[in-house]
């Protein structure tokens, strides 16, 4: 069986922190830090956004299922996921198998806040949120059991630095 030994995988709505904490947490360990969504797009050579708007959201699903398959295949990695990874069962599983789950969670007015400053959600990201915090409250709704159910640990990241989510991941697996 695979342990946290191997990687970190953070899950978790956009705004909750997953490409901060996956630098922060990479850089304790000695581990490389991978944005699964850079990943793609890098292979894909367009933006997540232009993906969205070209090919449609299933198109953007299986290269994020393929881009994650390849991603578990190796080790020592904290990998920042997007937040959508979790609809998929079969990315569930796989990232339960690779190594160590962590969801970071925040209230949606939190999210709501921190997408508005947040300079490559305009740019790079699909519209997902154009109904605003209602939306994402609905979204929520939606994927919290996911994320729960796929999750080893669940960190609370609103109104907390990043430096403080670390530490308690490391905690947690004794990996401090
Ligand atoms: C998505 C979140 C994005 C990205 C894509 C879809 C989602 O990742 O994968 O735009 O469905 O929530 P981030 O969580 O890194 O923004």
């Amino acid at each position: 069986m695979t342990t946290v030994s191997e990687n970190v995988f953070l899950i978790g709505y956009r705004g909750t922190g997953k490409s901060t904490v996956a630098q922060l947490l990479a850089a304790r360990l000695g581990w490389e830090a991978v944005d699964a969504d850079a990943v793609l797009e890098a292979r894909v050579g367009r933006s997540i956004r232009h993906i969205f708007l070209e090919d449609g959201e299933a198109k953007f699903r299986r290269l994020e299922a393929a881009v994650l398959k390849r991603l578990c295949r190796r080790q020592h990695q904290v990998v920042a996921t997007g937040g959508g990874v979790v609809l998929r069962p079969g990315n569930r599983r796989r990232l339960r198998e690779a190594g160590g789950v962590v969801w970071l969670f925040a209230n949606a007015k939190t999210i709501w806040r921190r997408l508005q400053t947040d300079p490559s959600t305009a740019e790079r990201r699909p519209d997902l949120t154009v109904g605003g915090l209602a939306e994402i409250k609905e979204m929520l709704q939606v994927r919290e059991p996911l994320y729960r159910a796929c999750a080893n640990l669940a960190v609370n990241t609103a109104g907390r630095e990043p430096v403080e989510i670390v530490h308690e991941i490391l905690a947690h697996w004794n990996l401090g």
